[in-house]
Order: structure tokens, then sequence, then C-alpha cells
């Protein structure tokens, strides 16, 4: 049985709806963020300046970015049941399955769940962004047997959320790193995930339960899991002079190269350059010319043999490493930045709803019946 030929398996370039909050360009191979390109707000703009312009659609006011920072600043402690959540699960939980069941908690507790007004999804989305820092940094620590670090409301969203996860604040280049992946990470138009909590919102359920759809598909490592897996792929490999003869094995194996193509780019990620200086600064700042070295061996060798380059989470993976995130916790960190990306969708879905509700061929056995049952 023939499938339709109209069948457009993984929706590839197939457009669904429009959106206001970002622009990817193939084309130009850049992405505006509500007309921005990413590239001036990683290098002008703190996670709390960009994660306002996803909500409200423009960088915030002096007055209007206080207003964020204390209403982030004063929901950033781990609450007391979400904390009781994570310590009943197992410490070899993976970090995706314990920030999937901590978003399920928060949504659970709290009692405008329901209410799908602007203005209560905008305080979820805002909740949501002051908690995930605590649940990744407390999951990660937990993992080593250490002890919880409240938060400090002296320091901005991106220098918090490492001095939760490591008990110190590292130095500024550091910082500004982490900072840019925030920023680089948190939007991306209909990426899985995100279309996920479309879909999700489309039936009019709730922002948490789209937050906690949205967190399964991006856990994949054909998406944000693929960021976890390229420091896998550093470790398989060892050297940057074993990187050749690994990528022929894998190939020869059929493997996708974790960290590298795009459904959308075809010519790179416009992310890639900007993460990739920082990562540059990373490397000079940690002296590690040995990891520098494996990641262009692995790169030249990629686009040599199949002519495809490398996405966001090829620089990600080895900077969140150098930062002394551990592996298993990368993908928890995009979670972190896009759950802005996410709840912004959300608001915008219900903004001029449709159900989400595609079609399919059917190419099942034709139309039978169960025989007669035998008369006694
Ligand atoms: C993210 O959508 C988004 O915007 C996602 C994201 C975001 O910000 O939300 O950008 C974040 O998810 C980035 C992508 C992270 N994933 C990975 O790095 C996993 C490895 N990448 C591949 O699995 C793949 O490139 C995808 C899934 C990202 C995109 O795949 P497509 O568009 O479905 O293309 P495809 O898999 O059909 O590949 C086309 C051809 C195939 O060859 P043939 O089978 O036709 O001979 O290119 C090959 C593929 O085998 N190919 C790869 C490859 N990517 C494509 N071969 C080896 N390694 C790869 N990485």
């Amino acid at each position: 049985t023939q499938a339709d030929p109209e069948i457009r398996k993984g929706l590839a370039g197939v457009v669904v709806d429009t959106t206001a909050i970002s622009k990817v360009n193939p084309e130009t191979n850049s992405l505006l963020y509500r007309g921005y390109p990413v590239q001036e707000l990683a290098a002008r703009c703190s996670f709390e300046e960009v994660a306002h312009l996803l909500w409200h659609g423009e960088l915030p006011t002096a007055a209007e970015l206080a207003d964020l920072e204390r209403a982030e600043r004063a929901q950033r402690a781990l609450a007391p049941n979400v904390r009781a959540v994570v310590d009943a699960l197992p410490t070899t939980a993976h970090p995706m399955d314990v920030v999937r069941t901590a978003v399920s908690v928060i949504g659970a507790d709290d009692p405008t769940t329901a209410d799908a007004s602007r203005a209560a999804n905008l305080a979820k989305a805002v909740r949501l962004f002051a908690q995930l820092p605590a649940v990744v940094a407390y999951d990660q620590r937990r993992r080593h047997g250490q002890e919880l670090v409240a938060p400090r409301d002296d320091l901005d969203y991106a220098a918090n959320f490492l001095w939760m996860t490591f008990g110190e604040v590292p130095d500024a280049v550091v910082v500004d790193a982490f900072r840019v992946s925030l920023i680089l990470y948190a939007e991306h138009s209909f990426n899985a995930s995100t279309f996920t909590a479309r879909v999700i919102t489309s039936t009019l359920s709730d922002l948490y339960s789209a937050v906690v759809g949205a967190i399964g598909a991006l856990k994949g490592p054909l998406h944000g899991g693929a960021n976890e897996a390229v420091m896998h792929v550093f470790d398989e490999i060892g050297s940057a002079d074993e990187a050749e003869a690994w990528l022929e094995r894998a190939l020869a194996e059929k493997r996708k190269i974790m960290g590298f193509g795009h459904r959308v780019y075809k010519n790179g990620d416009s992310r890639v350059p900007t993460m990739k200086a920082a990562l540059d600064k990373l490397v000079a700042h940690y002296d590690r010319p040995d990891l520098a070295a494996l990641y262009d061996a692995l790169e030249r060798a990629m686009v040599a043999r199949k002519n495809i380059q490398p996405n966001l989470d090829y620089p990600s993976g080895p900077a969140y490493h150098l930062m002394g995130f551990d592996t298993a916790t990368f993908t928890p960190l995009f979670v972190a930045s896009r759950v802005t990306g996410w709840t912004a969708h959300v608001m915008e879905q219900l903004e001029a709803n449709a159900l989400i509700r595609p079609l399919s061929a059917y190419v099942g056995p034709a139309e039978r019946h169960m025989e007669e049952p035998a008369t006694a």
C-alpha cells in the first residue's frame, strides 16, 4: 500500500502557523528574537532582559527589568515540597526526569494552574524561570553528596545559577559564557519541544502540562539531549588525532554524530559562532587546548566527510563541561533557558488558538469482521 505522496514525514518544511516570537532564517543563517539578531542580544543583554523580550515583545524598561528581577529573586529558593519530591528520586535518576518531575510538582502545587489568563500564565512563566535553576543545581549537588546551596539575591540570574550549583561565583569570563549560552538556547521557533508545548496548549490544557511535555521532547538526543551526547562523543574519541578514525567507524555504523546537522539550518547554525567564541574564552581560561584541538578535529572531519555543520549543542557541550557541570546536567541547563521560549509560545498559542490535530493516511488492513460465533 503506497503511502499518500502528500505525507510530509516529520512535518519537514511544513508551515503550520505564524509566530511573532522568533525568526529562524536558513537563507541568511540568522536568528531574530522579536526582531533583534540573537548575536546583538548575546553581546549586550542579561538573560533576564531576553526573557522579558520573549514574553512581552519588547526589551524591558529599567522599571520593568527591576520588577522582573525582584519577582525572580523572590522565588529562587527551592520550594520544600519540590525538594521533598526530588529527594524521593534516586540520585541515579536522569536529571531530565528530575526536572520534568519537579515542574509537575510546581504545577500541582500552584492554585492558579487552571487560570489561563495572560497575567496568570506570565506569573507561572516567571515562577518556572526562577525555580528551575534551584532544581538543576540541587540535583547536581545531591548526586555528589553535597548540601543544598541557598540562592543569593545580590547576584543576577546567571551568577546565582552558578553559585547555587558550585557554592562559589566563578570568574567573570565563566559567568559571561554561561549568560551567552542561556540567551542562545532561549528560543528557536517551532522546534520539536516548543511545538510539543503548543500542541498541549492547543487543547486548552495548562502551561505546566505544556512545559512537562516539552521537557519530555527536549530530552531526546536528536534534540536537546544532543549537548549531553556531544560530551560522550568527546569522551569516546579521547584525543584530536583519534577523531578521523573514530568518525569513519561511527559513520560505518550509520550513527548520527551528535552536535551536527539541523532540520532548518543547512549551512550551519546561526548561533554557533557566538557560542564558539564563548567556548574559546573558556578554553583559554581553563588552559584546555587539548579540548579545542579535539573540537576542531571532529568538526573538520565531519565537514570534510559529510559536509554537515555543527549546531548549537556542539560548542555548548564542551563549554558546560569546562564550567564544571556534569554531562547529565547539560540538557537541564537547556530546559532552564528554553522555558522562556516555551512559555512565550504557550501564551502566543492561546492568543489565537486552534486545536492542533493533523491527519494520517491509513495503511492498515482493509475493513474486516470477526467470524460468526459458532452456534451452540
Ligand atoms: C537542536 O529544531 C531546532 O531548532 C532544534 C534546536 C533548537 O534550538 O531547538 O536547534 C536544538 O535540537 C539541535 C539539533 C541537535 N541534534 C543533534 O545534534 C543530533 C544529530 N543530528 C541529526 O540527528 C540531525 O541532523 C537532525 C535530527 C538534527 C536533523 O535531521 P533531519 O533534518 O531530520 O535530517 P536527516 O536526519 O534526515 O539527515 C539528512 C541526511 C541523512 O542522510 P541519509 O540517511 O539521507 O543518507 O543527513 C544525514 C542523515 O543520515 N545526517 C547525519 C547527521 N545529520 C544528518 N548523519 C550523521 N550525523 C548527523 N548528525
